[in-house]
């Protein structure tokens, strides 16, 4: 898969993300399910868009012991997403038991990525409720690092992060990268952000662009200024 935009589809229902993707007539985008909507409705959501061809990237961040994890992650694979995810946190142990967990009979997989450390979380935060003293920056390095040992295909990431963990883990460890406003939109709670030219040109690999598209008067024409900005 090369470069490309995921839309955030971050509805409550099931309902209201048909409505938001039957706009799309012309390309399908690949599209991210969290928490909120997959919680919601179910497999029944992914087996739907699936159906409606779209990639799926599955974003609910496992993290588990080891074995409960590799099951989880088995039936999420038989559920033939694209990528899904988990938190480096978990450990190696945990990652690779997830490997095997997604591996199917034939040896295929969906992508593999890994949460660092959550963009929500600050140095501040992570000294007293972690107990983690060394640098953020470095901590989120040492967690792309264990997560490419391990033998994830890449993590999400801030797109100032992305050419760092690339020259860290490789060109061909995935970046996948939110955080992307246009120049000229909304910033909203988001503090640290970077147009789709510019998450380009740093070389992120996806970007996961959730409300300059959702929250558009026209989705589909911001959805393909993205994809010309990005990926074209
Ligand atoms: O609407 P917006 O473009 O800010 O949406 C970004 C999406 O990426 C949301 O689904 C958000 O939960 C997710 N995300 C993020 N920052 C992270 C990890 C995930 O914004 N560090």
């Amino acid at each position: 898969m090369g470069r490309d935009v995921i839309v955030a589809c971050d509805f409550s229902s099931m309902e209201d993300t048909l409505s938001f993707l039957g706009k799309f007539t012309g390309r399908k985008p690949f599209v991210k399910i969290g928490m909120e909507l997959y919680y919601a409705e179910g497999p029944a959501v992914v087996r739907e868009l699936k159906a409606r061809g779209h990639k799926i990237f599955l974003d609910l961040k496992l993290h588990d012991i080891p074995n409960t994890v590799k099951k989880a992650m088995a039936v999420l694979s038989r559920l033939d997403v694209d990528i899904c995810n988990l938190h480096a946190a978990g450990t190696t142990a945990m990652m690779k038991a997830a490997l095997e967990g997604l591996t199917r009979p034939d040896g295929s997989r969906p992508l593999l990525i890994a949460v660092t450390q959550l963009t929500s979380t600050d140095q501040e935060a992570m000294e007293r409720d972690l107990l983690i003293k060394e640098p953020i920056k470095d901590v989120v390095m040492h967690y792309a690092k264990t997560a490419k040992a391990a033998g994830l295909d890449g993590v999400v990431c801030s797109p100032l992060e992305a050419e760092a963990v690339h020259g860290a883990c490789g060109r061909e460890f995935l970046t996948v990268t939110p955080g992307v406003r246009f120049s000229d939109g909304d910033v909203g709670d988001q503090k640290r952000v970077m147009t789709p030219a510019e998450a380009k040109r740093i070389g992120s690999d996806y970007i996961v662009v959730g409300r300059p598209i959702t929250a558009a008067d026209d989705p589909v024409a911001a959805y393909e200024r993205c994809v010309r900005e990005f990926v074209d």
